[in-house]
């Protein structure tokens, strides 16, 4: 995992400035990653690109409502335990190949998160990033109804374990807290909504390295740690985890447009 995304990193730095880069072709697999029942394909936003965002122009011509608001409450912020203070910050996203963007909701009726490449639009977080691994908490532009982030068992996923030579997968996301070091737990989840059930979840996912380097960490239901790979797929605009890309690819490849490695960093404000 170290290598891979020590190689995802440097290949994002030496193309920081270009978007144009050599990526294997990525459309093997044809299974799907979700069932696709409460947003069809069609109201996806899928033709927005990597980053674009859509005015409200453009979206009552697609026969979508205007786009909410954005919400900068304070009142998502409920840190259960925090041996320091949490500290504001954003996640910044650099996708392999293309420049580096910003964690945030896109979509206005069933938010999840996102990529953009406007700042202003980032969600703002909350981390305390001395404990390890830590939560990382939305406190506006966030999702409301789960604010604290974490992982979701992907639904097509056999079970909730990601391990090399396999494609299992879980979305990033907003979780229903789970406590450190816990195995996944079935409970609701910002997908709760797409699926229709609650897939297992896992909220203390994140560990901090040199040049703020989000790593994820996802347990296990042995309780081991599987090396992870974080994965932005540009079908769903979205970031998912997996144990094995190579694997991920060839089973989801072509539902997930195109799936790239993508690097976190914590951002402070
Ligand atoms: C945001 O992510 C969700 C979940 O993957 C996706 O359905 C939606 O189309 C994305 N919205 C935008 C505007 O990219």
């Amino acid at each position: 995992m170290a290598l891979r995304l020590l190689r995802s990193i440097v290949v994002s730095l030496l193309v920081t400035s270009a978007v144009v880069i050599a990526v294997p072709t990525q459309t093997s697999g044809a299974a799907l990653l979700d069932p696709q029942v409460a947003i069809p394909l069609a109201q996806r936003d899928a033709s927005a690109g990597l980053y674009s965002r859509e005015s409200n122009a453009e979206r009552l011509r697609r026969g979508l409502g205007p786009k909410a608001p954005t919400r900068r409450s304070p009142n998502a912020l409920r840190p259960r335990q925090s041996p320091s203070p949490p500290t504001p910050g954003v996640i910044t996203a650099t996708v392999q190949g293309a420049l580096p963007g910003f964690v945030a909701v896109e979509h206005p009726t069933v938010p999840h998160y996102n990529l953009t490449s406007a700042f202003d639009r980032a969600t703002r977080f909350v981390a305390d990033t001395s404990s390890s691994p830590f939560e990382i908490i939305a406190t506006s532009g966030g999702i409301d109804a789960f604010p604290t982030t974490g992982f979701i068992k992907g639904f097509a996923s056999s079970s909730a374990d990601l391990t090399t030579g396999s494609s299992n997968y879980a979305w990033f996301g907003g979780v229903t807290p789970t406590p450190p070091g816990s195995r996944p737990v079935a409970q609701p989840s910002s997908w709760s909504v797409v699926y229709g059930t609650n897939e297992p979840v896992e909220s203390f996912v994140w560990t901090i390295g040199a040049g703020n380097l989000l790593t994820p960490q996802w347990i296990n239901t042995d309780g081991s740690l599987a090396p992870l790979t974080l994965v932005f797929t540009s079908r769903y605009n979205s970031v998912l985890i997996t144990g094995d890309f190579d694997k991920f690819v060839a089973e989801y490849g072509a539902d997930a447009g195109e799936a790239r490695h993508v690097t976190f960093t914590w951002t402070p404000l």
